[in-house]
């Protein structure tokens, strides 16, 4: 039976007791980690969310170190995760401390307990480094939420959360929050729709992120606005990606480019510096988009390691090899990397980086690979003369033992292959430093994207990004070579955040709407509330936003931002725990005047 707390009140967190409290009487409350009987002495780890103690309960008649025999038979009732009040006196552990614990050094003699509340056998143990499947800990998460590795992420990301807090209080920026039932505005991901009652039959879509709210703030003069924003996106779920996520979201006024990546720098060094003691070495790198594609193969590359790419294709020009010169004649490329002393990689291996390969799109990967002994296998040598096989594995730096990849294609395509094999390499050689934190912004992005699906152009970032000055005069002749203010800061391969430089005049703004393929009407219907305000003296603006669920999932190390978060969804949107999303009553649905067509196959 649960006992009440009634006149007693916690003194400490578990590991708040040190051997300073030696000779002193606690109280301290939590879960039993695990109790051990060893026949009239009973210990138990207490765990509270600081961690753990050991209580010592004695049976005897000596009550100056004994319980008395009702409490010492409530004792051995315990099972783990009961949730107990103990009081007792703090000993220091005499010949027996415990280097592995906080609390090692002591222990809590107990004089009294209460069982507050009994628990079932869980589930899964509540332990850290959980050898559990995910799915059943994310169905009872509230009991997952108690491993401390996990609390230790949980309480990170409280830490994180408080320090951008103060500092962007410090630097001036004031925290105003944005409205989270919206009109959709659809451009990038899909929208979460929410129907109204009252107007039935119209929806509400969640934000994607506040971008037009803060640039309306900016137009009524709230110079320097953030938020960490709860943001929500209708698509495919990946390791970084969930369907709701926060954003430290950031803009402001009377800036330009360097004046974000400024202030953001401060805001990285000061948040890692002071939650995990990390130095980031200000100023931070920058490199063009175009420099990161030619070199890494992706516009958010992990400078942790080389492996870059190399152009070949002056090199094989006029080769005998007809894909190499097929991909030159369609305006491709051919490119390679070196896989330095993977020369004799075994064929099945090879073979499975081509499979990967062409996961990305490719339509094979050709191999140089060049024995220790100076000889060289290769799936493509038959078609080359020997001088074009040296001029390559010379372009190459390809000595004795190394293995050369190359694809040829559209550019796009050869740089999403090799950046993805390259990452593959590294990680299956593991040749990545995990303690290493390389920061990079990456900056003079293409203003806009051609799209295939749609056979127009879209905006790369959004399109309230400004075109760089220098590269207005092609919008009208060639859009697809304007490069845009826009950067994005990138942290061991993961895009961290983004943000740019906005367009804030009328005119600009109607030419990119009308380059992206929406018409003045479409344009205004969607957009019109943002060209009026545009109308009425707006400031020059910028800003950025970060994903705060990535930031911290590499601050703890984590492999997902499910590590991060208290409540995640899984791959498919839904949450294990409550079972979201699910049907809703008629009633509910009538009131909102929805009908559900069923499809055949779903139940
Ligand atoms: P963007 O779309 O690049 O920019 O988003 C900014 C950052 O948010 C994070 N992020 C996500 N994190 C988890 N799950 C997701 N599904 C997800 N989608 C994005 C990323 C990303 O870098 N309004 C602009 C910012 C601006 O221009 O100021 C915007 O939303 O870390
Ligand atoms: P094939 O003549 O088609 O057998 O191709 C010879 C070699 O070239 C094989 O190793 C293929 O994997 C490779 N290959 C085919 N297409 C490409 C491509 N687009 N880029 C790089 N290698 C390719």
């Amino acid at each position: 039976m649960a006992e009440s707390m009634r006149g007693l009140k916690r003194t400490h967190r578990c590991t708040e007791v040190s051997a300073a409290n030696v000779g002193e009487v606690v109280t301290v409350m939590g879960w039993v980690q695990k109790s051990r009987n060893k026949g009239g002495i009973i210990f138990v780890d207490l765990r509270d969310r600081s961690g753990l103690i050991q209580v010592i309960f004695e049976q005897g008649e000596d009550l100056s170190r004994a319980v008395d025999a009702e409490n010492f038979a409530k004792a051995e009732s315990l099972r783990s995760e009961f949730v107990v009040a103990v009081v007792g006196k703090v000993e220091k552990r005499e010949g027996n401390a415990n280097a592995n614990m906080k609390t090692g050094d002591i222990e809590v003699r107990a004089t009294s307990l209460r069982i507050l509340s009994e628990s079932e056998t869980p589930p899964f143990p509540i332990e850290s480094d959980s050898k559990t499947k995910e799915e059943l800990r994310l169905k009872y998460r509230y009991l997952d939420l108690r491993r401390p590795d996990l609390q230790e992420k949980i309480m990170m990301r409280s830490r994180v959360t408080a320090k951008i807090r103060e500092f962007m209080t410090n630097e001036g920026f004031l925290e105003i929050e944005t409205p989270i039932l919206n009109k959709s505005t659809p451009e990038g991901a899909r929208d979460y729709l929410v129907p109204s009652r009252v107007h039935p039959g119209n929806f509400y879509a969640l934000p994607q992120s506040p971008q037009l709210f803060k640039q309306l703030l900016m137009c009524s003069g709230y110079d320097r606005y953030f938020q960490i924003a709860k943001c929500f996106r209708d698509e495919d779920l990946r390791a970084d990606r969930q369907p709701e996520f926060t954003q430290v979201d950031m803009e402001l006024s009377f800036v330009d480019v360097d004046d974000v990546i400024e202030v953001n720098e401060r805001l990285l060094k000061t948040v890692f510096k002071d939650t995990i003691g990390i130095d980031v070495q200000l100023p931070i790198q920058r490199m063009t988009w175009q420099e990161a594609m030619d070199r890494f193969g992706s516009d958010k590359p992990d400078t942790r390691f080389g492996m870059e790419l190399v152009n070949v294709s002056d090199t094989v020009a006029g080769c005998g090899f007809g894909v190499f010169t097929g991909a030159l004649e369609n305006g491709g490329s051919v490119r390679g990397i070196n896989a330095k002393g993977q020369g004799e990689m075994p064929r099945k291996k090879i073979d499975a980086l081509v499979e990967f390969a062409k996961g990305f799109g490719a339509k094979g990967l050709a191999y140089i690979a060049i024995q220790s002994d100076g000889t060289v296998k290769s799936s493509f040598a038959k078609f080359m003369t020997e001088e074009e096989m040296s001029a390559l594995i010379k372009k190459m730096d390809g000595e004795n033992g190394d293995l050369l990849l190359f694809a040829a294609d559209k550019n796009k395509v050869v740089w999403d292959v090799l950046g993805n094999i390259r990452l593959e390499i590294a990680k299956q050689l593991d040749m990545i430093d995990k303690n290493q934190y390389n920061f990079l912004w990456v900056t003079e992005f293409p203003l806009l994207e051609w799209s295939e699906d749609e056979n127009r152009f879209v905006a790369m970032h959004h399109p309230f990004t400004m075109p760089m000055e220098e590269d207005i005069e092609f919008l009208d002749t060639d859009p697809g070579r304007v490069r845009a203010k826009a950067y994005d800061i990138v942290l061991n391969g993961t895009e961290l955040g983004g943000g740019s430089v906005r367009i804030f005049q009328n005119d600009v703004q109607e030419k990119m709407f009308e380059i992206i393929g929406l018409s003045k009407e479409t344009a205004h219907e969607r957009f019109g509330f943002l060209l009026n305000a545009f109308k009425y003296g707006v400031p020059p603006h910028a800003g950025l936003a970060f994903g705060l669920d990535r930031m911290v999932m590499l601050m703890a190390q984590a492999d997902s931002i499910r590590e991060v978060i208290a409540f995640p969804k899984v791959k498919d949107a839904s949450c294990l725990m409550t079972e979201c999303p699910n049907f809703v009553d008629d009633i509910q649905l009538e009131e909102l005047g929805i009908a559900v067509v069923k499809k055949e196959d779903n139940e």
